[in-house]
């Protein structure tokens, strides 16, 4: 069967990811009516930061060259361990019974919101491959980062997370959809870039709403 994960992380209710990533969530159901969709709220119910039992359990895989996810909790020895894998063991179950996992997500100081940084760190094991699920993420900008724009070479966001889901994940084809320059619907010294806003704002929409179907 197949099953969407869609995540958010922004910590504002009125949020454009939060938009982008319901577009694209709305669009999916309505192609699949009978499929799975969970929905995590990274921002409203932040998932804990990992503890030392964490570190323990990530030593021990890498230890036994474990690559088995099913087996993982057999790994567990002690009671650090055991907490720590009872956060982990929902987490990775969600993220395994989905075959597309969207995530909406706020570009904070050039990169990603700490929320989803914790989710990444609590479900990221070595050497675990995550492929053939289908990765889309969905952003929000104050700026703007496209190819050619200043900074550009500040998107520690889209690079950090496509490095880190190629390398870390074997998952080579996470697909982007971003809207750029959100911060001049709030500082008037950005008015003179509205209009780029709505345009860029209005394509993301439209690009989330047509992949969210073709998923
Ligand atoms: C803590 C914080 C840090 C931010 N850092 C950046 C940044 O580095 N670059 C940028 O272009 N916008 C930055 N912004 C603006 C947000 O990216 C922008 O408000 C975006 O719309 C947030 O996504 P959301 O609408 O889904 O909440 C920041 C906003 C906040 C609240």
């Amino acid at each position: 069967m197949t099953a969407l994960l869609h995540l958010d992380a922004s910590a504002r209710r009125n949020s454009v990811s939060r938009l982008l990533g319901t577009a694209f969530a709305d669009a999916w159901r309505g192609e699949h009516p009978a499929g799975g969709y969970t929905y995590r709220d990274l921002a409203a119910d932040p998932i804990p930061f990992i503890g030392e039992g964490w570190t323990e359990l990530c030593d021990r895989v890498l230890a036994r060259g474990s690559t088995d996810l099913d087996r993982l909790g057999e790994l567990v020895n002690s009671p650090a361990q055991q907490e720590a894998w009872e956060i982990v063991e929902p987490l990775l179950t969600e993220v395994r019974a989905a075959d597309v996992i969207l995530i909406g997500t706020p570009m904070y100081n050039y990169s990603i919101p700490a929320s989803l940084k914790a989710w990444l760190d609590q479900i990221t094991f070595p050497r675990m491959s995550l492929a053939p699920r289908r990765f889309v993420v969905v952003t929000a900008r104050g700026g703007a980062y496209s190819p050619g724009a200043p900074k550009a070479i500040y998107d520690y966001q889209e690079r950090y997370l496509r490095d880190f889901f190629a390398g870390h994940f074997a998952v080579q084809d996470t697909v982007f959809v971003n809207a750029e320059l959100v911060n001049s619907r709030h500082d008037p010294a950005l008015a003179h870039l509205r209009e780029k806003h709505e345009a860029s704002y209005t394509a993301a929409l439209d690009t989330a709403r047509r992949l969210g179907k073709e998923y």
